[in-house]
This record gives C-alpha cells, sequence and structure tokens, in this order.
C-alpha cells in the first residue's frame, strides 16, 4: 500500500518518535508499505514520520546507487529503534533533497562516519559503523525521528530566503508525482 508523503508543517515530522514494541502487529506488513512508498516517490530513504507515524523505524534503498559507487550495491536495510551512538570524522557538505520538502535542494554539513546500534526487520540488533553516502542518508532519515528535518540546519538567512516556499508546501502549492498529505492548518 502506499502511503501519502506528509510534508513540512505536517506536527507528525516535528515530534521525538517513540520506541517501536517487539510485538507491534503487522511490522513486515508496515516495512513492505514503506518501501512501497518510498519506490513509487522515487526516494532513497523514508522514515515511519514521512508516512505519517510517530514510530523509531526507516528504511533506506541505495541498490540503485551500486554501478557508481560497489560498496552500495546491496545497501538494502530498514532500521527499528536506532541509535546513534557517536559522530566522528571529517565534516562534508552536500546537497540534499527529501520527499517531505518538494522542490527543495540545500547543502547540509555532516560527519562522514556514525556509529549506529538498531534492530533489523527480524529483531536482530546490530551495532554498525558506516561512512560516506550511507552514513549521510542515515543521519537524514535518522534525523526524522528527532523531529528535525534538513532545513532546520539552514542559516537564518537562508531560512528567510526559502519562507515563500516552506509555506507554499504547507498549504499544497506544490507539485509532486507522488501522493502528499497537506497538513491541516
Ligand atoms: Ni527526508
Amino acid at each position: 500500500m502506499i502511503y501519502p508523503i506528509t510534508v513540512y508543517g505536517d506536527p507528525v515530522l516535528r515530534k521525538l518518535a517513540v520506541d517501536v514494541k517487539h510485538d507491534f502487529a503487522g511490522l513486515y506488513k508496515l516495512i513492505g508499505d514503506m518501501f512501497e512508498t518510498m519506490y513509487n516517490a522515487e526516494g532513497i530513504g523514508i522514515a515511519a514520520p514521512q508516512i505519517g507515524l510517530d514510530i523509531r523505524i526507516f528504511v533506506i534503498d541505495l541498490c540503485p546507487l551500486g554501478e557508481e559507487e560497489p560498496s552500495l550495491k546491496d545497501f538494502k536495510k530498514v532500521f527499528i529503534n536506532p541509535r546513534i551512538l557517536h559522530k566522528e570524522g571529517e565534516q562534508i557538505m552536500m546537497e540534499e533533497g527529501c520527499l517531505s520538502l518538494p522542490g527543495l535542494r540545500e547543502d547540509v554539513l555532516r560527519h562522514d562516519t556514525i556509529q549506529i546500534k538498531y534492530f533489523d526487520s527480524d529483531w536482530q540488533e546490530h551495532d554498525q559503523v558506516f561512512t560516506g553516502f550511507a552514513a549521510r542518508v542515515i543521519q537524514h532519515e535518522y534525523d526524522h525521528l528527532q523531529g528535525v528535518m534538513f532545513v532546520d540546519y539552514c542559516s537564518p538567512l537562508k531560512k528567510r530566503l526559502l519562507k515563500g516556499k516552506l509555506s507554499d508546501i504547507t498549504r499544497g502549492q506544490v507539485s509532486t508525482t507522488y501522493r502528499t498529505k497537506t497538513p491541516k492548518l
């Protein structure tokens, strides 16, 4: 099932998401739906708040980038109840986009290396280190569980310049190839 995607201005994107219980009913179905919703929108990652749920799950599929970056060719992962334990390494600036901020792309500074603890869809616990582009995407999706969006990192000047675009998104005045849920104002 393809969910409509929540956009900037929806309160669910500003909440601290809560841990998923181990007996959560319909976990596999939900994960399948998250991938389906993400592929339909041509995204590489999606977090539960982006489909309106304030729970700690995000999914990422970087396999299509495997031709350019062979280390990513099998990178299809589900992160449940993740905790970033540590960030390190150089801070790198790179342009990001987000399905909840249609039409916007801005430079974001992020650490190159992270250590993260999480459960996979079979409730196996992992404690792993990721670097480079994978670390960037994980940090972006993790932010969604913390109620953070990439525009929060923009300078005050940039934020002023983006104000009109952001209010257009919130009012549904933006065209997307996927269905969005316009926030109730
Ligand atoms: Ni995003």
